[in-house]
């Protein structure tokens, strides 16, 4: 008879050893590891024997079905769009993010409004008469007959249940508090996680049912956490965004049926999450002209174009280290871009302490964003305001050289239909562009000195 056989687990990776150390060889984090028991016998995964398996024998590929078939509408736009154009028959799909974010709301909604869909909704963190309260709010919970509550914790019942409910879809809320009686540590921990996590992967394939998993995340990422079900499961999304603002960006980490560039962008209202469908304006819409320290940007995120307004505060420093704070923004490209100010376009900051901000508690990722933070902290710095007709996009390099972005036509399409008169864009973006048709001015710069002149004077 095999062994079980005791292994050291990160929590940040999911990567494991035979020894503990301090330092995690595959990731680099320190402290992460954690002691995981292998269980030696196979999984008793089959519940039920006189359910039919899918064939397993070898196929040629010419005569496998495609998949374009076996995608689920979910009703939501958003959400169809991130999972790659609809749920896969079949797939483990996990939905992370912090507490309170909306995870349940997403998934809740999207399952009671829809009426094709079988839904066995397991809670193991409210009980089914919060549920009902809470889908109150989000429709009208008398008409719902095809979402079937369960709140239970144990996976092996909750299997078989599925098994005899034969839903169209397994929802299970959250996978922190289901267990399995294969491991005997606490729900949540590290190894009853994993375990269940890998019992569901099996179960979704066997039976192609397509499962969404809910799964919190903290900050870092850790407790026991849904960073180690990455490479489990077929796809990860996260909801993020910050609870203070009501929008919400989801996004996909990993997706074995479709693209991660796409993002789906939420806002919180009291009768749940509302698509958004039109951010640029939206983002916008609280500006008033005028102000000094505040750049609109003209970004992509995922393949959609975004209108974001940059705001920057500079102040003289009180203490001998002055102040640097980026949120939304990368702390480590702020610093370097405000290198590059100095450097290159001659202006002090040593003296000053510099607070950046994206206006709406977005976070963008996309480089293109350089030049609207430069501009913003000089605006601040200079104090005066930069004009409301004006939006700006271009990577910085280190020499203060304006680089090309992706995607120009999209980023300029946006523009202009939110009304900009005018656009500061990298020079070697010009190249092969159709502007003879446009409603907006471009102004191509090649050195950040250059749109300086353009949006100062
Ligand atoms: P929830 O989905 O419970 O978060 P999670 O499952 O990620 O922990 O959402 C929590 C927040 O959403 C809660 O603070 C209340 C708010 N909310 C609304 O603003 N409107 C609504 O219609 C609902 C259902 C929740
Ligand atoms: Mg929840």
């Amino acid at each position: 008879m095999k062994k079980n056989k005791l292994v050291w687990l990160c929590t940040d990776c999911g990567a494991d050893f035979p020894k503990w150390v301090g330092k995690c060889p595959a990731c680099g984090a320190w402290n992460t590891l954690k002691e995981y028991t292998v269980r030696a016998e196979e999984p008793g995964l089959r519940i039920r024997k006189d359910k039919p398996l899918q064939d397993k024998s070898p196929v040629p590929l010419s005569l496998v079905a495609g998949d374009t078939a076996t995608r689920m509408d979910l009703l939501d736009g958003e959400l169809n769009r991130v999972l790659g154009g609809g749920l896969v028959k079949g797939s483990l799909v996990l939905l992370g993010g912090e507490p309170g974010i909306g995870k349940s709301t997403l998934i809740l909604q999207s399952v009671v409004r829809n009426s094709n869909l079988k839904t066995l909704y397991v809670s193991g963190e409210e009980s089914p008469g919060q549920i009902r309260l809470r889908a109150e709010r989000l429709t009208d919970a008398d008409a719902v007959e095809h979402c079937l509550l369960y709140g239970e914790t144990q996976l092996e019942t909750i299997m078989e249940t599925a098994l005899d409910v034969e839903p169209d879809l397994l929802v299970i809320d959250s996978i922190q508090t289901i267990q399995t009686s294969r491991s005997d540590s606490s729900a949540g921990s590290l190894s009853q996680v994993r375990e269940c996590t890998a019992a569901l992967l099996s179960f979704a394939k066997e039976y192609e049912l397509p499962i969404i998993l809910i799964g919190h995340i903290t900050k870092e990422g850790s407790i026991a956490g849904p960073k180690v079900l990455e490479h489990l499961v077929d796809t990860v999304i996260r909801f993020e965004g910050d609870q203070n603002h009501q929008y919400r960006i989801l996004r996909a980490l990993k997706n074995r049926f479709g693209n991660t560039a796409e993002i789906g962008l939420y806002e919180m209202k009291s009768d749940g999450l509302r698509q958004v469908t039109n951010p640029s304006e939206m983002l916008l819409s609280g500006t008033q002209g005028d102000l000094s320290g505040s750049c609109v940007g003209v970004t992509i995120e995922g393949i959609r174009p975004l209108l974001v307004e940059v705001q920057a505060l500079v102040s003289s420093a009180v203490y001998a280290n002055p102040q640097r704070s980026s949120t939304g923004i990368d702390y480590r490209r702020t610093n370097m871009l405000l290198a590059v100010l100095e450097k290159r376009a001659g202006f002090k900051l040593v003296q000053k302490d510099v607070f950046l901000n994206i206006a709406g508690g977005l976070t963008i990722q996309d480089p293109a964003l350089d030049l609207a933070v430069l501009s913003a902290v000089l605006s601040s710095n200079l104090d005066l305001p930069i004009s409301r007709e004006i939006c700006v996009t271009g990577e910085v390099g280190l020499s203060g050289e304006i680089r090309a972005v992706s995607r120009i036509q999209q980023r300029i399409t946006e523009a202009e239909k939110i009304g900009f008169k005018s656009m500061i864009l990298p020079a070697d973006n010009l190249h092969g562009l159709e502007v003879d048709k446009l409603n907006i001015r471009l102004i191509p710069v090649k050195q950040v000195g250059e749109a300086f002149r353009v949006l100062f004077s």
